[in-house]
């Protein structure tokens, strides 16, 4: 096994290894987080909880899938499945029963409420109570709980996200991560009401709001209950680099705030590159549904391998390292006048040549 460090502190809490299952299927009882936990995986953000899940009606089917053209691989995934419908008094217990059982495993609550101070009190102290290590708050959620003014019908408002975070924070005694939702045009925005709200941490992505297809013989749209649909949240490959862009915004911005990274993860590359743009965690989603909740082994050795190739002996020595490479328009074309001008002084290359490089690179595209 390799001499690397897999382990990493954030907000005071150490993760054994900074791979969580993000909030969705893969935390969705105490059954399931258990034999992940027992699998490798250094947290788990639960399936999101609310105070009264009898209001929660999902539907079914509740899933479409985008697949590539030659493999057939899915690289795109969408659901339209809202928040726990599981009680809430279920779920208060079986939080206090992981914690007893695996006092060194990190589980963090994701939450959602309505829009009234004392419903989050609620559900902060009482879920707090019972051991959970973290909050996450779902202010993300971009289909169904919009309809009843919660998830992204939050999250989008950074007004609201201020106002709905200082509640948090008035009452939690432990971390809280702001779940954002990449559906705005400045995610910054949102963040940075929450941290000044004062949370812990920021948790992104959550889904990207979207219309997988139509279905070719039905000319319905997918996933159709009964002839009809919404449009979902969209996540798996497809999602990363949109993802890797709203993480670089956010960390470039607000460089003091942990992020736990998440938008298409797969391998242990993947979870490196979400590092290398300032998150200190991540977490899978749709990797870890799609390939098996065992993917945890391969991830850790990936990730291992990719700090043995670079040297680095822990996580904290690449979170944020290559940050400092994003830059404006304007200054590439800078540094390339730069670059030119130093190859053409040793080669004569004529402005021409240098054109003719930039139309070999479309060339190369469209040949392909
Ligand atoms: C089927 C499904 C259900 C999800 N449910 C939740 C949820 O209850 N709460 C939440 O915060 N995010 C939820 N998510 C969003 C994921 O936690 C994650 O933010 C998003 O899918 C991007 O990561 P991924 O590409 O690894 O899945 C869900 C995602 C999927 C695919």
């Amino acid at each position: 096994m390799s001499n690397v460090d897999l382990s990493v502190e954030v907000n005071g809490i150490k993760f054994e290894n900074p791979f969580l299952l993000g909030s969705g299927p893969p935390g969705t009882n105490a059954k399931v987080i258990s034999k992940s936990f027992d699998l490798g995986w250094g947290g788990v953000s639960i399936k999101t909880i609310s105070l009264d899940a009898s209001k929660v009606v999902n539907t079914n089917p509740r899933y479409a899938k985008l697949r590539s053209l030659g493999s057939k691989e899915v690289i795109g995934f969408q659901n339209i499945e809202l928040i726990s419908d599981r009680p809430f008094e279920t779920w208060l217990e079986e939080i206090r029963q992981l914690k007893e059982k695996y006092p060194s495993k990190i589980l963090i609550a994701s939450v959602m409420e309505e829009y009234r101070r004392d419903a989050w009190h609620e559900i902060i102290e009482r879920v707090q109570e019972c051991g959970a290590d973290a909050f996450e708050l779902n202010l993300s959620c971009p289909h169904g709980l919009p309809e009843r003014k919660m998830g992204m019908a939050m999250g989008e408002n950074p007004d609201i996200v201020e106002e709905v975070c200082k509640w948090v924070m008035e009452v939690s005694k432990i971390p809280v991560w702001a779940k954002m939702t990449p559906n705005v045009g400045d995610v910054t925005a949102p963040a940075g009401a929450a941290i000044h709200a004062g949370v812990d941490g920021i948790s992104m992505i959550n889904t990207i709001l979207s219309v997988t297809g139509i279905d070719r013989k039905t000319l319905r749209p997918i996933p159709t209950v009964q002839g009809y649909t919404v449009p979902g949240g969209y996540s798996g490959q497809a999602v990363r680099p949109i993802a890797l862009r709203q993480v670089m915004e956010v960390a470039r911005a607000f460089p003091d705030t942990p992020i736990s990274g998440m938008g298409g993860i797969y391998t242990g590359y993947d979870a490196a590159e979400f590092m290398l743009l300032g998150s200190s965690t991540v977490q899978v989603c749709t990797g870890a549904m799609l390939q098996g909740y065992g993917c945890i082994a391969k991830l850790k050795e990936e990730l291992s391998q990719f700090m043995e190739e670079n040297e680095f002996s822990k996580i904290s020595d690449f979170v944020g390292h290559s940050l400092p490479y994003f830059s404006t328009h304007a200054d590439l074309v800078e540094r390339q006048q730069i670059a030119k001008d130093k190859k053409a002084g040793r080669a004569g290359l004529d402005n021409e040549t240098w054109k003719g490089d930039i139309a070999k690179e479309t060339e190369d595209l469209t040949s392909n």
